[in-house]
Order: structure tokens, then sequence, then C-alpha cells
């Protein structure tokens, strides 16, 4: 019997493919850049299983084109990237990676808050652009993180590994959830409020949902208008989740203080964005979980959950589950 074809069609560590390659044939290009679009249609053709990373969008016209696909597993844990309804539909199972990145992606999530608060960024471009000619006692006055108050709108894995730094910082910590997490509330002395008091009252407001249909522009004007005017915008979740409009409009008319963003409606994010221009705004290239050691485990996971699908097993992290 031939073996399953594997598509691989981004780098991963090497000892992802020698792993795969025990179960099948494995078709890898060892390239960081995204494949174009006729080449990767060319790959999965043939192909029984694809890894693959968010940026890669898999929805029925490119389902139509891979008759023998029976699993995609994406290397992240976020998963709008996958049509899961037309996945299910034609019988391939969806797997994501959660949990393996949630203290990385905690990490970065905290560091552009306090990079924002404490204006990192622009302290460093200042002095490494030969600004610095004196020092004063004004000199790029900041806001506090140690004792304030964050507002983390979507506590789950994530959220939670935010509020425990939080907690290292003193802050006072509010959260808006679809559900209540009550242990999160005993351990972390979290406090669950509504999306308005969360707003109204937050020095930090951490956007950390999914992007579902639900949660698409979930701060919008009306979000942003609540919030103070010296509070700051993180968001680490999809650059969809915040209208990217509305935020421009809030920043210019300094309805709020700053934004700390790791995503965009549009990524790469165009040179010309607006946001780009801020110094009070501080932008990274979905970096997230960009650390060697977890972007490792994380090819791994979806490499383990790629061959559980082609054996017949149920992967550890199916998404549509449905289709069984
Ligand atoms: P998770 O454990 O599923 O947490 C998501 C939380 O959001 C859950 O608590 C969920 O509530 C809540 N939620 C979902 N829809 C909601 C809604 N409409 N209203 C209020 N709360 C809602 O996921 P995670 O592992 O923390 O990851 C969260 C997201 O972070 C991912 O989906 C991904 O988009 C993003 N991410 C970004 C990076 C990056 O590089 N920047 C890295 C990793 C992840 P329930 O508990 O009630 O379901
Ligand atoms: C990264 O953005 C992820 O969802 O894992």
């Amino acid at each position: 019997m031939s073996k399953p074809r594997i598509f691989v069609p981004n780098r991963v560590n090497e000892e992802v493919i020698h792993y795969l390659q025990q179960y099948g044939d494995v078709d890898y290009r060892d390239q960081e850049e995204k494949m174009a679009e006729e080449e990767f249609l060319v790959g999965l053709r043939n192909a029984s299983a694809l890894l693959c990373y968010s940026r890669q969008k898999i929805n029925a016209s490119i389902l139509e084109q891979a008759p023998l696909l029976k699993v995609v597993s994406n290397i992240a844990v976020g998963y709008d990237n996958l049509d899961l309804g037309e996945m299910t539909k034609r019988g391939v199972l969806a797997t994501n990676t959660p949990g393996i990145l949630t203290e990385t992606t905690a990490d970065l999530t905290f560091s552009i808050l306090m990079a924002a608060a404490r204006r990192v960024a622009e302290a460093d471009y200042y002095v490494k652009s030969g600004q610095w000619k004196e020092w004063f006692p004004s000199l790029m006055l900041g806001k506090d993180v140690f004792g304030a108050t964050i507002g983390i709108i979507g506590m789950g894995r994530i959220g939670e590994a935010v509020a425990r730094r939080a907690k290292g910082f003193d802050m006072n910590i509010l959260y808006y959830n679809r559900s209540r997490k009550t242990d999160a509330e005993a351990k972390l002395g979290a406090t669950f409020v509504s999306l308005e008091e969360l707003l109204q009252r937050s020095d930090y407001v951490v956007v950390l949902t999914p992007l579902t249909a639900e949660t698409q522009k979930f701060i919008g004007v009306k979000e942003l208008a609540l919030m103070k005017k010296d509070a700051i915008l993180v968001n680490a979740s999809r650059g969809a989740t915040v209208d990217e409009t509305a935020l421009i409009h809030a920043l210019q008319e300094k309805r709020i203080a700053g934004a700390a963003l790791d995503v965009y409606e549009k990524e790469p994010v165009d040179p010309e964005n607006p946001l780009l221009k801020m110094a009070n705004v501080v932008t990274l290239p979905h970096i997230g979980s960009a650390t060697r050691e977890t972007r490792a485990k994380m090819a791994m996971k979806a490499a383990r959950n790629a061959i559980a699908a082609l054996q017949g097993e149920i992967p550890e992290n199916l998404l549509n589950k449905e289709v069984l």
C-alpha cells in the first residue's frame, strides 16, 4: 500500500520532518516564505495531510482542489484561517496547537503592555537616533503598570496567563469572558465585570479572544469611547477583533493614550497604515508565540495531530468533532 503524502510547504524543525517520514512521504519545502498559490495547490492535490501556519487560508475553493485531503493541521492555536464548516462537509479533520504556546504568548503580550506604558520602543529610538542631548525630569514620562487596573477580554488560556503576570505586578484584575472563570477568580483575585465596566475602569485593556463571527470588530467606536483617556489598548489576539479605523481615529483624537499591537486587520500591515506613524503605538509583526522552543513544540504537536488523523485515531486537538 502506498504511503500517505504529507505536505509541509514551509520550514519546520528537522525533527518534525524525521518524525513525519516514519509515517508517510513528506513533500517538504524548507523555506520560510509563503508558497505561491499555484504551487501550493499542486502540492495539495496529492496530499492526505497538510501542516500549515495560520497565514494559510483553507476555504471551499482550496478544498475543492484537494481530493485526498484527510487532515489540516494548523501550527497555531487560532484557527480563524480554517473554514471548519467546509472541512467537516468534506470529511477533513482540522487541528490546532493549544496550550504549549500559552506562556510564550502571555510573555509577549505583557511585554508590549509594558513597552507601551513605559515608552520603551520610543525611548530606544530616541537614543539610537542621536536625539538624546540632555537628561531632563520629564524625559519620556510614562504610565505606571504596578498597581494599575488591567481589563482582560477573553479569559482563556492566554488571558489567564497574562492575569498571572499582572498579579505579580500587584495589578487590579478585571475580566470579561463569554463564560465565568471562577478558578481564575479564586486563584488570581480576578473580578468578572461587564464589557462596559471593564472598558470604563481599566488602565490597560487587553484583547485575547479568538477571532470569530461574534468577536469581529468586538472593540469598535462605542467600546473605544468608553475607555479612559489615559488608557492603553493591547491587542495580541487577531487584528480583526478591533476595528482598526476606529482605533486610528481614537488615537488621532487622543481619546485613548496609546496602543500595543501584535496583530492587524491586514497582515503584513500596510507600511502606510497611520498606526505605524504614531509614537504612542507599539507595533510588532505577529510574534506572540515566536520563541525557538515554542515554535518547535508547536510544529511537533501539529505533526502528531496529523499522524493521529492519518492513522484513524482521534487527534488530541481535533477542532471539528462533528466530522467523526
Ligand atoms: P482560549 O483558551 O480558547 O481562550 C479564548 C477565550 O476567549 C475563552 O475564555 C473564551 O470563552 C473567550 N471568548 C470566545 N469568544 C468570546 C466572546 N464572544 N465573548 C467573550 N469571550 C469570548 O484561547 P487561547 O489559547 O487563550 O488563545 C486566544 C487567541 O489568541 C487565539 O485564538 C489566537 O487568535 C490568539 N493568539 C495570538 C497569538 C499571537 O501571536 N499574537 C498567539 C497565540 C494566540 P469560553 O471559555 O467561554 O469559551
Ligand atoms: C498565533 O497567532 C496562534 O494563533 O497560534
